[in-house]
């Protein structure tokens, strides 16, 4: 996280803030940030939304919210230390009104201290309202300080590519690159900015990181959850946009990048983009070969009977939204040329896990006869970005006893049992590098439409040929059984999450 001294005064307006981020996310990590002395003397919450709250209806939202998922207790003297910088403003986004109500708030503020405030436009809202919105602020000329006002808009930016490029167009005519902050909340995550810490703090990595010693990667991101209230939203998007677009393809990045020369922001932008770029173009015409989809039927997680996707709230009964993706990829480079990399990533899964698996090449030559090597199997290097947060070495040991025999053990680094208290919540580090100016763990313009195009071929052949046999696979199973096919046809298969196998030992 940052340096405490460095945080400057702010203003953070939140745009859809009666909605369910805000509740959520973003008043609990601020109020986290709060407890832990994080912020500066000066600073305050503008809510700006279309329901008919005031304040007091507001902070009590909040604060419902706090209570609910901030890590930190809501103790009555923090808690209205906390609730007093918050205040709400009722308007339509459109109506140049709220924009001058806005001004006057922002104006008021600034005044009362020397201090130069930064002013934070944070868009809490569906994608549809992106442009009216900031179009709104340029016109009412509240984000011209390149320096200390920006503008943060949460993934997925546009819908494919020709729309990524338009928003992307239309936000640089009023915003410089450095004033938008596109947010992918896996960035904040821990495990996943440890994926750097991990590479590049650490001599030993790096020389067996390439096609010589790695012979595939798989990165599974599994949610048990379907689509919850979000139906209406989802079912426009589905698991490619939702999650591959952002969440996938920056893990993917962070795994594959090569050395950065400095932790700055551009370097960092610069070695991800590279991966994008030398991502191997599916053809259209063979996306089966590349792409899986699926959607969720009726079954069951856990114990408890739960409903197909179609019979979600909000969701057309005859919806050919997926809700799984299993995806190939090859980056061709020297370092990866011939390296599959393997992503999957669904709703209704058995189990809640993000995980890489790096495996590696089996030993050059056996010298231990069958018999020995029963349960032999090659090296695995597992990234655990969630839960049981941590990462596993899994290598050959000779089992105790009289007679030669290997099987696979771990050698694990947890983070519970390293430093004990459990990480902080992703949007606690984003808010923060945010406030800071920080856009290191922001995407760029170019990153966000490279992605669009390494995905572009499967969204128009999906669009082209609307998939016959949805739902496909049924809730609390691991996706439809072509995504196993996808890696059968080279002799391979999913590696289960190392949670479950734990789990399965009781471990
Ligand atoms: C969001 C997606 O970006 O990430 C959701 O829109 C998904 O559909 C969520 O559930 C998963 O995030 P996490 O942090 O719970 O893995």
């Amino acid at each position: 996280m940052s340096d405490r001294g460095a945080i400057p005064p702010f203003v953070l307006t939140i745009f859809g803030a009666s909605g369910d981020l805000a509740w959520r996310k973003l008043l609990p990590a601020l109020f986290d940030l709060h407890a832990d002395g994080w912020l500066p003397g000066r600073w305050a919450v503008i809510g700006l939304a279309r329901s008919p709250l005031d304040d007091v209806a507001f902070r009590a939202r909040a604060r419902d919210g706090v209570a609910r998922f901030a890590r930190r207790p809501a103790e009555d003297s923090r808690w209205s230390a906390f609730a007093e910088r918050l205040s709400y403003l009722q308007g339509d986004y459109a109506d140049p009104a709220v924009y001058a109500a806005l001004a006057r708030r922002l104006r008021a503020f600034e005044a009362e201290g020397p201090e130069r405030i930064h002013r934070i436009f944070y868009l809490a809202v569906p994608p549809a309202l992106t442009e009216v919105i900031i179009a709104r602020l340029g016109k009412a000329g509240m984000v011209q300080d390149r320096t200390c006002h920006r503008v943060v808009i949460e993934k997925p930016f546009g819908h494919d590519l020709a729309s990524a490029r338009a928003l992307n167009g239309s936000l640089r005519r009023i915003l410089a690159e450095d004033q938008i902050y596109r947010l992918d909340h896996y960035l904040g995550k821990d495990t996943v900015q440890n994926i750097l810490a991990m590479r590049f703090g650490n001599a030993f990595f790096e020389p067996i990181w390439n096609r010589q010693y790695i012979d595939h990667i798989q990165i599974t991101v599994a949610e048990t959850a379907g689509v919850e209230h979000r139906g209406g939203y989802y079912d426009q998007i589905g698991a490619l946009r939702d999650m591959v677009q952002s969440h996938l393809f920056q893990i993917l990045c962070l795994i594959a990048m090569e050395p950065p020369v400095s932790m700055n922001a551009e370097e960092i932008h610069h070695k991800k983009l590279e991966v994008l770029r030398a991502i191997r173009p599916i053809r259209r015409d063979a996306v089966a070969a590349w792409a899986v989809r699926g959607q969720y039927g009726p079954g069951r997680i856990g114990e408890e009977p739960v409903p197909g996707y179609r019979e979600e709230p909000d969701v057309d009964p005859r919806s050919n939204t997926e809700t799984y993706v299993a995806l190939k990829l090859f980056v061709d480079n020297w370092r990866w040329h011939g390296v599959p990399f393997y992503l999957r990533t669904g709703k209704r899964l058995p189990v809640k896990v993000s995980e890489v698996s790096i495996t590696f090449r089996p030993v050059p030559h056996r010298a231990f006869p069958e018999a020995v090597l029963r349960s032999w199997q090659p090296n695995r290097l597992i990234l655990r970005l969630q839960p049981e947060e941590g990462i596993l070495l899994r290598f050959q040991v000779k089992v105790p006893g009289p007679v030669m025999r290997l099987e696979p053990a771990d050698m694990h680094f947890l983070y519970q049992e390293a430093f004990g208290d459990p990480p902080p919540e992703a949007y606690e580090t984003l808010l923060l590098d945010l406030i800071r100016g920080d856009t290191t763990q922001s995407l760029e313009a170019a990153w966000v439409e490279a992605a669009w195009e390494v995905l572009q071929p499967i969204l128009d052949a999906w669009a082209a040929q609307p998939p016959e046999d949805f739902p496909n696979y049924a809730a609390g199973t691991w996706g439809p059984p072509e995504a196993e096919a996808l890696l059968a046809a080279e002799g391979r298969s999913w590696h289960p999450p190392t949670l479950l196998e734990r789990r399965a030992e009781g471990r």
